[in-house]
């Protein structure tokens, strides 16, 4: 087992149903800790260059309206495997295909709204991870 960091983002959906702690209780009871988080009206550019990986897909202008419609909160999530660890937590991408007792299960809308994201890789945490936090702003 490795500890790792890994970016969650609590997304639009999520935070204006006031779900923030419900979601942050997931992870620390995975044992998770939440060592950096801020809450942030994302810029449209900075949607775009976050999901500029999507930027073919049909979904992508929608998809960054989305990240833009209101506040979410990035986080850096530290534990053991913690980038696997937290898209177990989270769950599949379509809230109707994710398994029980998962985020998304619990409290995703849609495949769009789906509340939260979760790095992939260690190499896309990494970069995920210093698109919003400087060393400074991170506490392990
Ligand atoms: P996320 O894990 O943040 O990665 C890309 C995001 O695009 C995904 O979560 C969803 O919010 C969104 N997404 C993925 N697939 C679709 C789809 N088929 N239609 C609309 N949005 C999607």
């Amino acid at each position: 087992m490795t500890v790792e960091r890994t970016l969650s983002i609590i997304k639009p959906d999520a935070t204006h149903r006031n779900l923030t702690g419900k979601i942050n209780a997931f992870f620390e009871d995975a044992d998770l800790r939440i060592i950096a988080q801020k809450r942030l009206l994302l810029t449209r550019q900075q949607a775009e260059a976050f999901y500029a990986v999507h930027a073919e897909r049909s979904f992508y202008g929608e998809l960054c309206n989305y990240m833009t419609s209101g506040p979410v909160v990035v986080q850096v999530l530290q534990g053991e495997d913690a980038i696997a660890r937290n898209r177990q937590i989270m769950g599949a991408t379509n809230p109707a295909n994710a398994d029980e007792g998962t985020i998304r299960k619990e409290v995703g809308v849609n495949v769009q709204e789906n509340s939260v994201h979760g790095s992939d890789s260690p190499e896309n945490a990494a970069k995920e991870i210093a698109f919003f936090f400087s060393e400074t702003e991170i506490v392990g």
